[in-house]
């Protein structure tokens, strides 16, 4: 070779092995330059052969404090031998990953969105920085399942990501009635962990007991796996599984069994299985993710979204997933929700704004099925690819629509839909949301409100307020500095939400913020205003008796005040002083935070 060559050989970064160790073709080139690296891997236990096999990262967001993510070591290692016998060399990625049931109600709950940005980058870093083929994500509690495809996006990486599960619902110990299968027949006995926190707000308006509180404490989560019903968790998933990101069905397999709560089921071990061939054949076809990734794909998980009743924090992690794709704003935006979810029914009767969970949604075929009745209505795009190798049509062309199934109620037909078109998540706008605000109706329709504005600067003060029985019927209770960079993190203001259910208010009072809500929040909340009180939002130019307006109608949010009036106050207004700082996670975190709460590039 000419030293050109030479020299343009050793730019290429790969150690692999192609032909004898000790004279492999061609050298000197890069195989010279990686010498050091294989000794690290040799150190570590790799073999000849290991350095000629394709490396598969296999990532996991881990904890063993949590039961949406605590069998994850077990999958890791399933999918790891599985890896193995088809001829790969596993390389294990274990990130940090927060779970927002536990962080519910404290400033824990401040690092939940930022920890999707860390997961994320967890996952590039172990992927990029050690060279690997193809990858194979894990998610489980909120954040965890985007975080499992963002970077995926982002790097165009060869893989595809499997859901560790929903967890089954609690049962309450006064249930009666059970099914053949030991499951609750009477949906009114299933808990979950949105029941639980409506209980604490019960509890406050001394509509329970202390009893009462600690049974629903100790029976809402039964095992591993994720909050039972369509809650963000869920949501996500179902939205990986309708971009084409994860196997068809795979997004409502239970995590575990009643009998055996904490170890991995039968069914995950097959999808375990399943994946990894699935990522072999995916490799072959040289399918990476942004070739999945399309802005139709996006606008099917759109669909799916609306016709579940999914989380409006769907909103932010599909706009954060377009985002990472290098879909530009101009081609897919907050508008696209409207005018994608606009057309498409409320067939999901599910938990939170329905009956079941996904337990039994998975008895009945699970998304593919919703899948299959939004493809036959002519909402979904059903040329996607998928990680299948195969179309959205081609991975449904076996699955029964609704109309198939028999006598359940689980799910409805789009034409005889639970709610119709247009009564699940608006994009709302006015004074008080220049940009955008997002309310979840989840089929109510009557929750137009005007009503004076109860004004808190963080959660902590709106809940203990809702608890004092400071709240009346008609408020609008406003929670501001609670956005991505004011919190910082946008928390969740899932205590006050369900505080205000669980006390009755839930019909009655509007709750307005510029933060988020947890996918089990219901009642009339409107959030993710835009922009924020922290950059000078009008949201923090509220002042206590402010009248505001809720009209779901007009996808209208305002206050009864002047423009003249607004100037005025926003030229008294001064920006809090930030309270992280600029430093440490959270700190970071407020500094960048851009579209989809994402970081900025
Ligand atoms: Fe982890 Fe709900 S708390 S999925």
């Amino acid at each position: 070779a000419t030293r050109a060559a030479m020299a343009q050989e050793l730019k290429k970064e790969s150690y692999k092995i192609t032909g004898d160790p000790k004279k492999p073709d061609g050298a000197p080139n890069s195989f010279v330059k990686m010498t050091c690296s294989r000794a690290n891997f040799r150190a570590a236990g790799w073999k000849d052969e290991d350095f000629k096999k394709p490396v598969i990262t296999i990532a996991a967001p881990y904890s063993n404090s949590m039961p949406c993510n605590n069998q994850f070591r077990d999958l890791a290692d399933i999918l790891a031998e599985e890896v193995e016998r088809l001829g790969g060399k596993a390389h294990f990625c274990f990130t940090p990953v927060i779970s927002d049931g536990q962080s519910q109600g404290c400033k824990a709950m401040r690092y939940s969105l930022v920890s999707r940005e860390v997961i994320s980058d967890c996952i590039e870093v172990m992927h990029c920085g050690y060279h690997a083929d193809a990858i194979i994500t894990l998610g489980g509690c909120d954040k965890s399942v985007p975080a499992a495809i963002m970077p995926l996006a982002r790097k165009d990486m060869l893989g595809l990501s499997l859901f560790g599960g929903p967890a089954l619902p609690g049962i309450h110990p006064g249930c009666k009635k059970r099914g053949a299968d030991g499951e609750v027949v009477d949906q009114g006995k299933a808990l979950d962990p949105g029941k639980v926190m409506e209980a604490i707000g019960a509890y406050g308006q001394g509509l329970i007991d202390m009893e009462e509180l600690h049974r629903a404490e100790c029976h809402g989560l039964p095992g591993s796996g994720t909050c039972s019903a369509m809650f963000t968790a869920c949501t996500m998933a179902s939205v990986v599984e309708a971009l084409g990101m994860s196997l068809p069905g795979t997004a409502s397999t239970p995590a575990a069994t009643r009998a055996d709560p904490r170890s991995v089921t039968e069914k995950k071990r097959q999808d375990c299985a399943e994946v990894v061939a699935a990522l072999f054949s995916l490799a072959e076809k040289g399918l990476s993710a942004r070739k999945i990734i399309t802005k139709e794909a996006l606008e099917n998980a759109v669909a799916v979204v609306y016709a579940t009743g999914g989380s409006t924090n769907a909103v932010l992690h599909i706009l954060a997933i377009a985002h990472e794709a290098g879909i530009p704003e101009s081609q897919f935006n907050i508008e696209d929700f409207h005018r994608v979810g606009q057309a498409v029914p409320l067939i999901g009767n599910v938990s939170p704004h329905g009956r079941y969970h996904m337990s039994d949604l998975d008895k009945i075929g699970g998304i593919p099925v919703v899948m299959r009745e939004l493809l036959d209505a002519g909402l979904l795009h059903g040329n996607c690819m998928t990680v299948t190798g195969r179309t959205v049509s081609e991975n449904l062309a076996g699955t029964p629509a609704v109309a198939a199934l028999g006598a359940q109620d689980v799910l409805y037909p789009v034409s005889r839909p639970l709610a119709p078109a247009g009564n699940h998540i608006l994009v709302l706008k006015g004074n008080l949301a220049p940009e955008s605000a997002v309310l979840k109706l989840s089929g109510k329709t009557d929750i137009e409100l005007t009503g004076p504005a109860r004004c808190f600067d963080d959660e902590d003060a709106a809940f203990e307020a809702i608890m004092a029985g400071k709240i009346q019927k008609g408020d609008v209770l406003v929670i501001r500095y609670e956005g991505p960079k004011g919190s910082p993190g946008m928390p969740e203001m899932l205590s006050p939400g369900s505080a205000l259910v669980g006390s009755g208010l839930g019909k009655h009072v509007a709750l307005v913020t510029d933060g988020r809500f947890s996918g089990a929040s219901h009642g009339i909340m409107v959030g993710h205003v835009t922009p924020e009180a922290a950059v000078g939002g009008p949201i923090g130019l509220l002042v206590n008796g402010d009248m505001v307006t809720v009209r779901p109608a007009k996808r209208e949010l305002s206050v009864a005040l002047s423009e003249e009036e607004l100037a005025a106050r926003r030229r008294e207004w001064r920006p809090p002083a930030p309270r992280e700082g600029s430093f440490g996670a959270l700190g970071k975190y407020a500094a960048q935070a851009g579209r989809g709460a994402r970081f900025r590039e």
